[in-house]
């Protein structure tokens, strides 16, 4: 009777939420020969990147640093370092000693960016940094020694030398009248419209390259530089016979990559889902980074959160209602993503974690969201290991070896919350071990490259110059 047509359609319905979790879930795993395919177009992307003929319309723009070697141990001084492009924008002093007992002393202030200064002008952009710089200065007492600077610019910048031009903002950032622009002029001329101070701007880094610097300051193998926070990218140390759009052909140079861009001409979108468009469509740069926004920090709490909305309109999860916390965009922090992801968090924290942002979950809800957390990321991780594996694989084939010995330098400065560091560390290396088995690739993990790195690089600069000047 009535009884039971009601258990009937109740378990019509699970099967049917259960279908629809599962095929949703389905989108987000790749099989190896989806990732090797994303490898070997990675590899096209790197070569129109490298090639004069192609170089103009790559997505993949791989642009010279002008960083010809890593450190050899003989950086020695005091340094300023700037680090802008991540959560936070920072401001340090670093203090490296050379010799028989090398060390490196750092001392470092944390400022926020508020989001009307990061998407304002950019001469309230540079002032702003320009008084963080002020107030560091107080606080370390040394408001009159006019330090080398290094600055570790986390964006796309056209280089001839270690200066350089902003190609477009990325990830959060969008300040008016900086793009084209010479970002150490930019810089130059708010610390002059301040009439406080004088510093001495030697060098522009990203912090791909401040990280691999950092690493390879310890491990001579260290070759490549790898984020994987806020944004995604990646340098490494390449042929500059290979590398057209310098005339010079002796030796190496380091090339930031910009790999986040991957995918911009359309070459990823047969394994682009829905919630990945939606991200990208709701972004800052819609069509733009479209690789990083499947990667990185910045993006995967919001492609878990257009999926959870998906299946809560559906009525499969939080008793079919959408609340006001789950329309909020960036309520997922990288962090609580990966809280919840963590293998050996209890259902029971899911659920206190999803409480905590206002969520109201069953115990079934949580079961759900943990899955849809791993599965986000566990595709993320496989991404990154796929466009690594692309990477090692041209190093390996520049030298003509069988076999190649590297260590890939990475910055785990803003996803070390938690577990996702390790898990995402090790999907990653699974990929790239299964992706490109004639590499040896080492994870060398840096506590704080970005702005070691460009204190290193200041330093090579600030002796090249003085022999220069002879
Ligand atoms: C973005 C930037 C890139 C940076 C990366 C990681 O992709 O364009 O320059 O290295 O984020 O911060």
């Amino acid at each position: 009777g009535k009884g039971a047509a009601m258990v009937t359609a109740v378990a019509y319905r699970l099967a049917e939420q259960s279908r629809h979790i599962a095929e949703t879930l389905a989108e987000f795993r790749l099989t190896t020969e989806q990732l090797l395919e994303v490898k070997r177009r990675m590899r096209v992307e790197i070569q129109n990147g490298l090639s004069k003929s192609t170089q103009d319309s790559a997505t993949v723009k791989m642009l010279p640093t002008f960083v010809r070697s890593t450190p050899d141990g003989s950086e020695h001084g005091d340094f300023l370092a700037l680090d802008l492009g991540g959560t936070n924008f920072r401001v340090l002093l670093v203090k490296i000693r050379s010799g028989k007992r090398r060390t490196v002393e750092m001392h470092n202030k944390i400022y926020a960016i508020p989001l009307e200064v990061m998407q304002g002008t950019g001469e309230e952009l540079f002032d702003h940094i320009v008084q963080c710089i002020s107030d560091f200065l107080d606080y370390m007492g040394m408001k009159n020694a006019r330090l080398p600077l290094g600055f570790t610019f986390s964006f796309p910048c056209r280089q001839t030398s270690l200066d350089g031009i902003l190609v477009t903002w990325t990830k959060g950032f969008k300040a008016t009248d900086c793009e084209g622009e010479d970002v150490v002029g930019l810089l130059r001329e708010a610390i002059k419209r301040r009439e406080e101070f004088d510093l001495d701007v030697v060098a522009i880094v990203n912090d791909t390259v401040g990280t691999m610097m950092t690493c390879a300051y310890e491990e001579s193998t260290c070759e490549i530089g790898l984020i994987a926070g806020t944004g995604s990218n990646a340098c490494y140390m390449e042929e500059m016979k290979n590398i057209e759009m310098i005339d010079d052909d002796e030796g190496r140079m380091c090339v930031n990559m910009e790999w986040g861009a991957f995918g911009d001409n359309g070459c990823l979108d047969d394994i682009r889902t829905e919630y990945d468009r939606a991200v990208d469509d709701f972004s800052l740069n819609p069509g733009k980074q479209r690789y990083e926004k499947m990667c990185s920090g910045m993006y995967l709490g919001e492609i878990v959160r257009n999926i959870l909305i998906d299946m809560t309109k559906r009525g499969f999860l939080f008793r079919g209602q959408i609340s006001e916390t789950l329309k909020t965009r960036g309520i997922f922090e990288t962090k609580f993503l990966s809280q919840i992801e963590s293998d050996r968090l209890a259902l029971l924290q899911v659920r206190s974690i999803l409480q905590h942002l206002g969520l109201d979950s069953t115990c079934d809800d949580s079961i759900i969201v943990k899955e849809v957390c791993g599965a986000v990321s566990r595709r993320a991780a496989q991404l990154c290991g796929a466009g690594m594996a692309a990477v090692v694989d041209k190093i390996r084939e520049n030298r003509g070896l069988d076999r190649l010995n590297v260590t890939v330098g990475v910055d785990v400065h803003f996803i070390c919350y938690s577990c996702i560091t390790l898990i995402f560390s090790r999907i990653m290396h699974q990929t790239v071990n299964e992706l490109a088995p004639q590499c040896n690739v080492n994870f060398l993990l840096s506590e704080d490259g970005s702005g070691k790195g460009a204190a290193l690089i200041t330093a090579v600069g600030c002796r090249l110059r003085q022999e220069l000047n002879g």
